[in-house]
């Protein structure tokens, strides 16, 4: 009987705290918090290929912050999507990770998905592509002399005593000299920040793969280090860096290809 007893009590006592749920999600449907809205306006800079005889132009666009992410791949995906599909830039990773958001935004080179959205609505933001860099359409630039720039510098290791058997062997101080340099993802906002690179592309390397060159001239496993250096001792391809540290300045990833180039130069003058 006891347990006949306890046993109609659980029922009853579950029913109650279904029925005290029940009211508290009642209660919170009732009750919904709608966040103000928080009108942004982006004006985002438009060409089109199809269209040559049109001038690029700025084209405004506004969106609500609160039906948005935080950053701004979050507004250019919510443009995208919902106000004009014609819209086009390049992204993957949403993580600072692919480097393919790369674009100027309010005068900044930086990735868009890790660029907050500045919540001061009074304030629009303007968005271009990379600067001095030819445009393939809206916010994508032509990155082919960049990339090509990169593959001069040979960027895979060479070495052509490797070991008996076995991988290379690095030791802690030795692996530890990439630091700061392997985390590089060729976004290429240094390179287009940089004033001697808007001038002299055509020969000049640029912070980016000058970096990368030094992080293959910096690696104890590498044993073309010479070779890499004798193919930048001239006037153009390194020289041209005047250390004005723009590229540092702007790197989203909080790398110094200023300080790279400065260990190039070092190296080139006490051999
Ligand atoms: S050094 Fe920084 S800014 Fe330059 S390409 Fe690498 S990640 Fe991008
Ligand atoms: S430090 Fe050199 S590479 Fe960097 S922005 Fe200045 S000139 Fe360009
Ligand atoms: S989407 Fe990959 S770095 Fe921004």
């Amino acid at each position: 009987m006891q347990s006949l007893l306890a046993a109609r009590r659980v029922p009853q006592a579950l029913a109650l705290s279904r029925r005290s749920f029940a009211s508290s999600a009642s209660r919170f449907q009732a009750e919904p918090t709608q966040k103000p809205v928080l009108l942004k306006e982006f004006k985002i800079y438009r060409w089109n290929p199809d269209e040559p005889a049109n001038k690029p132009t700025l084209q405004s666009y506004t969106i609500d912050l609160n039906q948005t992410g935080p950053m701004i791949l979050d507004a250019l995906i919510k443009i995208k999507n919902e106000i004009d599909p014609t819209l086009t830039f390049r992204r993957s990773c949403r993580e600072g990770i692919c480097g393919s958001c790369a674009m100027n935004i309010d005068g900044q080179n930086t990735l868009a998905c890790l660029c907050r959205i500045d919540r001061d609505t009074k304030s629009d933001s303007k968005i271009y592509p990379l600067p001095h860099m030819y445009v393939v359409k809206d916010l994508v630039p032509d990155l082919t002399l960049f990339y090509k720039q990169y593959k001069s510098i040979q960027p895979y290791l060479q070495n052509d005593n490797p070991p008996a058997q076995g991988e290379f062997l690095q030791s802690p101080e030795e692996r530890k000299k990439l630091d700061g340099l392997y985390e590089c993802i060729l976004c290429a906002c240094c390179s287009t920040s940089c004033p001697s690179y808007w001038w002299n592309q055509d020969e000049y390397l640029g912070p980016a793969t000058l970096m990368q060159a030094y992080r293959w001239i910096a690696d104890s496993r590498d044993g073309y280090g010479a070779e890499r250096k004798e193919k930048l001792q001239n006037e153009m391809s390194l020289y041209r860096c005047h250390t004005i540290f723009n590229c540092s300045k702007t790197c989203p990833k909080g790398l110094n290809p200023a300080a790279a180039i400065a260990k190039i130069k070092l190296e080139l003058a006490a051999d």
